[in-house]
């Protein structure tokens, strides 16, 4: 058999990364020889390891934390959905030889809630907790859809703010700090489905956010994941709501659309959702 074309996602820290194993099964399933490695590149590295892994012959990249808005800066090209997220979680090698960055986050977390939790998000009243860089690409996918209600709020308003404007040709979003969300005059009522998009769970502990968000009919989901129950997903449990899951699915679905990008064969994601956490 020939060489593999080669893949990998790059991060720091990796060592935890589930892209490998996905990526190999999606590799397996489709009959792609490909391989797929995890690179932990701090930041003062970036360059240089991506011009490195290109001039081995790498044919595309996936971007994790901390560097999807590092590395914009030496994409050649970006896709319209990337540039509106502000972030890169893909990079791929176009037949120019020249690097094209794109975003599969928003997509990935709206075929999950859609194809996989069966959840009809235009008639939603959604919240998105956070108006950082994993807010702002899930946010911009989500206006598309126009559901009832698309709230962001956040620790700092101004945040929260300027992504409203910024994604104000997409969709209408509303905008709150968290203490808004809590007064009563505010009447924000009660929502379908609650995103956290902070990055408070990752220091393991959970924002301070409103109680008054979470409802028996609300259905909370991280973005973050774990192998353990996450503390967003605790303390959404803890306040009564309908369902809490966290985002393995959404991991899984980015994947399968960088899989698709790159080889044109879109991967069935049943079998690989399945051997992973709920
Ligand atoms: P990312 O790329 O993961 O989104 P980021 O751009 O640094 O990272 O954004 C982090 C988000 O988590 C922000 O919405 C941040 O709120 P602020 O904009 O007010 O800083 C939110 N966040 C992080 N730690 C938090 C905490 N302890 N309480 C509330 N919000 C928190």
């Amino acid at each position: 058999m020939s060489e593999p074309d080669k893949y990998a996602v790059i991060g720091h820290p990796i060592n935890h990364s589930k892209s490998p194993v996905i990526h190999k099964l999606f590799g397996e399933q489709t009959g792609e020889n490909i391989s797929y490695e995890a690179i932990d590149l701090p930041t003062e590295e970036l360059h240089a390891g991506i011009t490195r892994f290109i001039a081995l012959g790498g044919r595309g990249l996936n971007v994790t934390v901390p560097h999807k808005q590092d590395v914009i800066e030496l994409m050649d090209s970006m896709t319209l959905r990337a540039e509106v997220a502000g972030a890169v979680n893909t990079i791929t090698k176009l037949e120019d030889g020249s690097l094209q960055g794109d975003n599969t986050d928003g997509i990935g977390l709206v075929t999950d809630l859609t194809a996989n939790l069966g959840l009809d998000i235009e008639n939603m009243r959604i919240l998105v907790l956070g108006a950082g860089g994993a807010a702002r690409g899930i946010l911009a996918s989500l206006a598309e859809i126009r559901p009832d209600e698309l709230m962001c709020a956040n620790r700092r308003l101004e945040r929260a703010l300027e992504i409203r404007d910024e994604l104000a040709d997409i969709g209408r979003i509303s905008a709150r700090s968290f203490e808004e969300l809590t007064d009563e005059e505010a009447e924000v009522g009660v929502f379908d489905l609650v995103i956290n998009a902070t990055s408070a769970g990752l220091e393991g502990n959970v924002a301070p956010f409103p109680e008054n968000i979470v409802t028996a009919e609300t259905l909370c989901y991280d973005l973050s994941y774990s192998m353990r129950e996450t503390p967003f997903v605790t303390w959404a449990k803890e306040h009564g709501c309908k369902q809490a899951v966290q985002g393995w699915g959404m991991l899984v679905e980015q994947a399968a659309e960088s899989f698709y990008i790159w080889r044109d064969i879109r991967p069935d994601t049943t079998d690989v959702r399945a051997k992973l956490p709920t």
